[in-house]
């Protein structure tokens, strides 16, 4: 599947200002993603250094690229997956059904059949409805009860939609049934800033856990979710830390598979994204005074930046000028390409005056970029470069 890509090599440092000028990016007319695999074995490194008792679950419907799939199966993390196109896409890099978990709480029959015949044995479940349907289409599953523990922020909170608030009447629906319930789960956000929620989270789960043993359960899978800060890893260490003092308080026992399904913790550094300034204009105030330079580049909202829109990301952008010191800065609007005024990258910016031709980079476009973007108004998503680095 990922024999027909290209893999670049580097030697220490990926060096974006060189890959530009030697791609010739001026004559493309599409964005072009610039993706540092090296950098997620690197977050592979620093999840294993500090959370060596959780194996992440990557939660492939932040970036599901073909080579950050790979990378990642190679890497001999698991998989969280939400749909039979996901588990497909999976098992086709030879990963073993047994890593992964089936993590969407409400799963159409026609996927939950196919994870059964492909042999995923464990799905999170978060209601009664789902109960009966596993009951029905796939009662030998082990069921991971998902419960509500939402973080007092986050980029994107999710505890409106998943998490139940009553899981003992949920476990006592399944034990009444005859179902096998092997663990908990909880999803305290996506881009979590509430670092203390996965404290509250984890001593929640013990109790559900305690729960569970009563009824005769044999509980022995942890699931903590997603929601780690995937560009500061200063945040990331603080999270770490109240994880692990978490669980080993709540959880001490080596027996208990503890898992985690982090997206963007893997992916959104990973990505550079280099658009151009395909066009150009000026407003100005009514004494004709320069205000404000607008800039339409190949990408937007409708594309990779739709992270903006649905992930609620800010987006910082850099230029590429040879000599930037000492060059005035004029107040900055950026749009997409597409003919929607809608399509707005950012107005917060303060950039040196660009032309036509002239390219920017904008970092931390890895995650809830590649998958969700569309090709509205006939803009094409971006091609990819991939890059690795032979000192890892
Ligand atoms: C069930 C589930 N797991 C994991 C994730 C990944 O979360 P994150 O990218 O914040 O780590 C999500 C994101 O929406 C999710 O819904």
């Amino acid at each position: 599947m990922c024999e027909n890509y290209t893999i670049n090599y580097y030697e220490n440092v990926l060096d974006i200002k060189q890959i530009i000028e030697q791609t010739n990016l001026q004559c493309m007319d599409e964005a072009l993603n610039i993706c540092d695999l090296s950098g997620i074995e690197r977050k592979y490194q620093l999840w294993q250094s500090l959370l060596p008792r959780i194996t992440p679950y990557y939660a492939v419907k932040c970036n599901d690229d073909p080579l950050v799939v790979k990378t990642l199966a190679n890497l001999g993390v698991g998989f969280d997956c939400a749909s039979k196109n996901e588990i497909k896409q999976v098992l086709s890099m030879a990963v073993d059904p047994e890593r992964i978990i089936f993590a969407n709480p409400c799963k159409p029959v026609s996927h939950l059949e196919y994870a059964q015949q492909q042999g995923i044995t464990t799905g999170t479940v978060d209601n009664e409805f789902e109960i009966y349907k596993l009951f029905k289409h796939y009662p030998s599953s082990n069921l991971v009860v998902r419960f509500r523990s939402e973080a007092k922020a986050a980029q994107c909170p999710l505890g409106d939609k998943f998490g139940s608030e009553d899981v003992s009447t949920l476990m006592l629906l399944a034990k009444s049934l005859d179902l096998n319930v092997t663990g908990t789960s909880f999803h305290v956000g996506s881009g979590c800033s509430d670092f203390p929620a996965y404290e509250r989270a984890i001593k929640t789960a013990k109790n559900i856990f305690k729960f569970g043993e009563l009824l005769g359960y044999d509980m022995d899978l942890l699931d903590i979710g997603g929601g780690f800060s995937g560009d500061n890893d200063d945040n990331f260490k603080e999270i770490a830390t109240i994880v692990d003092q978490a669980v080993q308080k709540h959880f001490p026992e080596e027996s208990i598979k503890i898992i985690s399904e982090p997206g963007r913790f893997f992916v959104s550094a990973a990505y550079t994204l280099v658009c151009k300034i395909h066009a150009k204009r000026e407003v100005r105030n009514k004494d004709g005074k320069l205000d404000t330079i607008m800039y339409y580049l190949n990408d937007g909202v409708y594309g990779s930046f739709n992270c903006i829109l649905y992930d609620h990301q800010v987006v910082t952008a850099q230029h590429y000028l040879d000599d930037d010191t000492d060059l005035p800065m004029f107040k900055t609007l950026i749009w997409g390409p597409t003919c929607d005024a809608l399509d707005k990258i950012s107005e917060e910016l303060y950039l040196p005056n660009l032309n036509r031709g002239d390219l920017l980079g904008f970092p931390n476009m890895g995650a809830y970029t590649v998958p969700v973007a569309s090709p509205f108004n006939g803009f094409l998503q971006p091609k990819t470069l991939y890059f690795q680095c032979r000192a890892i």
